[in-house]
């Protein structure tokens, strides 16, 4: 295995935020554009080198609390029931530019709203894996590890994660060789991969070589340390990092504008406001509606798909009437439980900026 940085096969408008590691996202506009995002626009988010892993060599461990531990070749994973899987995946850090406006977030990405994608995922259910193992009923948690190398202040160690073991024998948790019908490219995590759909995108842990079922979650930095939604008072010196936080997990209801963009200039009268929104993996999104009033009137999108899937995205558009007074556009999603998103980003903000759900507000100017 050796690891590169070497620029991956992306659209011509990708827009990279980092090199090494390797960190980006398409436009916002062309996220709405199409219900699955073509692979050369699919945000990528890395925290290390990509791998070059040889298929030949390829070994996936399953061990810890299993009766049977096993190594399997690809081909032998091939020989579980192949499943395809439509789910988007979202990074925790998404829309932390907004977070940043308030406060700073040092050494963390400043991601706009597009760290998000959806794909069908072909794999095998992990739970056929983890069955053949003959996993045993002590274990509460599964553990993955990635074969990349992360590096933070002089120390290098991989990268892992896990998640509790209800959600890994559910049937849309996958093991992962096929995005969009095609083979993993590297920077996807060629040849394996997890895809956990509904939970935030660290947890489909890429370039898979080990799972393990065990009675704690994963001691990985990414999930012990990193990946832990803090409170907005908190600091990074006033925590303890080893028992405060929550180890994030599910996604939250969510809704983003993707056209118009922000600091945009446009005319008045009737305009078309696009955007996605995604559910929290249990409830159905029931609408999307923006206003250009703060949120005095509101506006019903229309979703542009009728999926009812509940871990892709939706798509939607909304017609606004916008004048010089209309300073914002502001969206929010509802879904069928009633759940609402929070109105403030204030009262989300949090010192490593995740899981940012606020209501979505873009800065517009009106002009005849
Ligand atoms: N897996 C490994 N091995 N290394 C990583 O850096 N990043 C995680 C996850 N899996 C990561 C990883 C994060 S934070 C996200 S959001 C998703 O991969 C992004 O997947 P993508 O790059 O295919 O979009």
């Amino acid at each position: 295995m050796t690891g590169s940085n070497q620029q991956p096969e992306k659209h011509p408008d990708f827009v990279f935020l980092t090199h090494e590691p390797m960190n980006g996202s398409p436009p916002m506009p062309f996220l709405v554009q199409e219900f699955i995002t073509p692979v050369d626009l699919f945000f990528i988010r890395n925290h290390g080198t990509v791998p070059q892993i040889n298929p030949d060599d390829f070994r996936l461990t399953i061990d810890g609390l299993v009766n049977k531990p096993l190594e399997l070749t690809l081909d032998a994973l091939r020989q579980f029931p192949h499943v395809e899987v439509m789910a988007t995946l979202q990074c925790a850090g998404n829309r932390r530019q907004e977070l940043i406006d308030i406060a700073p977030i040092p050494d963390e990405i400043a991601w706009g709203g597009a760290a998000i994608s959806t794909a069908v995922w072909g794999g095998i259910r992990l739970r056929d894996v983890l069955i053949a193992a003959g996993f045993d009923r002590k274990a509460r948690h599964i553990a993955f590890s990635g074969v990349d190398e992360v590096e933070r202040k002089e120390d290098t160690f991989g990268f892992g994660g896990s998640i509790p073991v209800e959600k890994a024998l559910m049937p849309e948790t996958l093991l992962v060789y096929e995005m969009n019908g095609e083979p993993l490219t590297p920077v996807h995590g060629y040849p394996l991969r997890v895809v956990v759909p509904g939970y935030i995108g660290a947890r489909s842990v890429k370039w898979l070589t080990r799972i393990t079922a065990q009675a704690e979650p994963s001691s990985n930095y990414f999930q012990r340390i990193a990946y832990k939604l803090f409170s907005p008072n908190a600091t990074p010196e006033s925590v303890d990092w080893e028992h405060d936080g929550i180890m994030m997990g599910e996604n939250s209801l969510n809704a983003v504008i993707c056209y118009p963009g922000d600091n945009d200039t446009l005319a008045p009268g009737e305009i078309s406001v696009m955007g996605y929104a995604l559910g929290d993996g249990y409830n159905q999104i029931e609408k999307v509606e923006v206003s250009g009033d703060s949120g005095r009137s509101w506006s019903r999108a229309t979703f542009l798909t009728d999926n009812q899937d509940l871990w892709a995205w939706r798509l939607w558009e909304a017609r606004l009437q916008i004048d010089i007074t209309t300073t914002h556009i502001i969206a929010r999603a509802t879904d069928t439980a009633g759940n609402s998103q929070p109105r403030d980003t204030q009262e989300i903000w949090n010192f490593k900026g995740y899981g940012n759900n606020a209501w979505h507000r873009l800065k517009v100017q009106v002009r005849i």
